[in-house]
């Protein structure tokens, strides 16, 4: 997830630009980046780490420039350097993009073949010298031509100095919205950057392709047909802008998680021969059928993906998982060998427990994967392979997006490992794989129950303590709802497998208890069906997460929260979701600091 920012008309575009990056700025800051078009030449000022850096760089410059396209990148491809910073540039013309290019490996081929040389790492430089590649003079039509040979995901800015008097940009999957002022415009990622100068917004669909003009736009489909697009007026206050109408990052995220997914997925299966591919894996993919074990090693949230990622990869590939905590794996006498495979799941890249465990099993002569959505980060750098993400910063402290990317690329993971190792065939696989395409929708039917769950948080924030239970799959995201309740509200709340309730927590149970019970349908469903029935005749709230037309626990339940059908193995995201807008709201009810709770930070780096 990067930040783009576009604007054509009478004012100082570098300052336009600046001060729509810095409220861009939650969507990547590892380098930044702004071309002008400078007395009819493109001037391109770049740097690297946040926003700060540009704007030192920028400040004993005299930039005149009415026009121009800004840039703030969370890295994909290539690490976060001055190199791989945007804007990216073919003779005569600049762009800036966010968005994944799937196919820039051909693409990047085909281009060094015409004579084209690369200076970035990035995806991004492809897409310019491909515009070039096409440009005969018309610029809009070489962005039409080029979008044409594009597969992946895209929000693109172009500039031109043959063409001074406009900016292209286009979009696909990545969001991208038009700002219509008086004698001029403005284009960006998000509504915040450009707030503060006009109202009027049009929401660029996917296919389209805009030419901003300083009096005015014209909006084409891909095929060149001209499209019309409704404008919309905005009347968010400043606050609600920065979180895009949400009233914390938590909830924006949240929110997020069905966009996050897809960029997760992308690329990165196929469902014509039903495989899955992680770029970067060289060194796995040669020994992958020589190891005998995979341990996983984690904190917190990404621990709990790793416990469900255990049972994916023993189901799918047959090979005994271990999943500890890094501060705990440390300490002990461990027996780990070349036939290990190490799998660091961290969003941050940065925890200090983590690396270090990474850094002992790498000693041991283990290979080390990581899991992780930091391009660069520490973790990143020192693993075998990695597996990003893509989930976009996470600038809530409660992992919400970062923790659902990691399970879904641990899923596709352990596809992975079941069909190198053999024991996934092509149409298990592919049921697999259709089952991950169903999720976005999944999850924005959750979305749509935040009403229901509100009311519930209405009702509980004034509890002392909860009680969350699951099992199998399911068992991980009690611990997980119970860790974001903890994390945010600073209420008690334990998490626990559902048939180990008889073997002491049901002495916690009495009439003021609240008790999650995460019982969609699965292989496990009559058996907590049973455990509701035990925590029920102890007088137990019993508040459960069940599937839709589930008519068993209606007449048991106190409270029924339903969630669509899918899989067993994927049901931990509906209901993993039910879970985080429950703390949410319980949170923001108790009028507390939701993004930032006490005693917390983002990234642990110290023991
Ligand atoms: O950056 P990491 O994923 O390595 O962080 C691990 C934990 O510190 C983190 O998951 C923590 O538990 C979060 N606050 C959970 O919301």
């Amino acid at each position: 997830m990067c930040g783009i920012v576009g604007y054509i008309g009478d004012k100082s575009a570098s300052s336009v630009l600046m001060e729509g990056l810095a409220k861009l700025e939650y969507r990547g800051y590892d380098s930044a980046g702004i071309a002008l078009l400078e007395s009819g030449k493109i001037e391109v000022e770049r740097s690297v780490g946040k926003l700060i850096n540009l704007r030192e760089k920028l400040s004993d410059k005299k930039y005149s420039a009415n026009v121009g396209i800004g840039h703030t990148r969370w890295a994909t491809h290539g690490k976060p350097s001055f190199d791989n910073a945007h804007p990216h540039s073919s003779e005569g013309l600049t762009i800036v993009h966010n968005g994944i290019i799937e196919n820039y490996i051909e693409l990047k081929t085909m281009l060094k073949e015409k004579g084209f040389t690369f200076v970035s790492e990035t995806d991004t430089e492809v897409v310019a010298h491909l515009i070039k590649s096409n440009f005969d003079g018309d610029l809009k039509s070489a962005v039409q031509k080029t979008v044409q040979h594009v597969i992946g995901s895209y929000g693109l800015a172009v500039l031109s100095e043959a063409n001074p008097n406009e900016i292209i940009i286009a979009r696909k999957d990545s969001p991208l919205v038009i700002g219509i002022g008086e004698g001029e415009m403005f284009a960006a990622s998000d509504i915040p950057a450009v707030l503060s100068h006009t109202r009027k917004f049009i929401f660029m669909e996917d296919g389209d392709i805009t030419v901003l003009r300083k009096d005015g736009y014209t909006i084409t489909g891909i095929d060149g047909q001209p499209v019309d697009r409704e404008v919309k007026l905005i009347d968010w206050n400043p606050v609600m802008a920065e979180k895009a109408g949400y009233s914390h990052f938590m909830q924006k995220e949240i929110y997020e998680q069905p966009r996050a997914i897809i960029d997760t997925i992308r690329g990165r299966y196929s469902l014509e021969d039903s495989r899955v591919n992680f770029a970067d894996f060289e060194k796995i993919q040669s020994v992958v059928k020589d190891f005998s074990r995979v341990v996983i090693v984690a904190c917190g949230t990404s621990w709990h993906a790793g416990l469900i990622a255990k049972f994916y990869i023993e189901k799918f590939a047959k090979i005994p998982v271990e999943v500890d905590i890094a501060s705990e794996f440390r300490y002990r006498n461990l027996v780990i060998d070349e036939k290990t495979l190490f799998v660091a799941i961290t969003q941050s890249g940065e925890t200090a427990d983590t690396l270090s465990a990474l850094r002992i099993a790498k000693e041991h002569g283990a290979k080390v994967i990581s899991v992780c959505n930091v391009v660069g980060s520490s973790i990143s750098r020192e693993s075998d392979s990695v597996i990003y993400t893509h989930a976009g910063p996470e600038i809530g402290v409660a992992s919400t997006k970062a923790f659902t990317t990691q399970v879904i690329s641990l899923f596709l993971f352990a596809i992975y490992l079941g069909q190198e190792r053999g024991t996934m065939s092509s149409d298990e696989a592919g049921r697999y794989l259709g089952e991950v395409l169903k999720l976005p929708e999944v999850i924005e039917k959750v979305l749509e129950q935040d009403d229901n769950i509100l009311k519930l948080a209405k009702q509980f924030k004034d509890a002392s303590d909860f009680l969350y239970l699951g099992r199998n799959v399911n068992y991980p995201i009690a611990l997980e709802g119970a860790l974001k309740l903890k994390e945010i509200s600073y209420i008690h709340a334990e998490g626990y497998p559902a048939g180990e309730m008889k073997h002491g927590p049901i002495a916690l149970i009495d009439k003021d208890l609240p008790i999650f019970i995460l019982c969609p349908k699965s292989s496990v469903y009559e058996k907590v069906a049973s455990n509701v029935e035990e925590a029920k005749t102890r007088d137990g709230i019993i508040i459960a997460v069940v599937t839709e037309g589930d008519e068993g626990l209606k007449g048991i339940c106190d409270h029924i929260i339903e969630i669509p059908d899918i899989i067993e193995e994927l049901s931990v995201f509906p209901t993993v979701v039910v879970t985080q807008i429950f703390s949410y709201h319980v949170a923001h009810l108790l009028g507390l600091d939701v993004d930032q709770p006490r005693n917390l930070a983002k990234s642990v780096t110290v023991e």
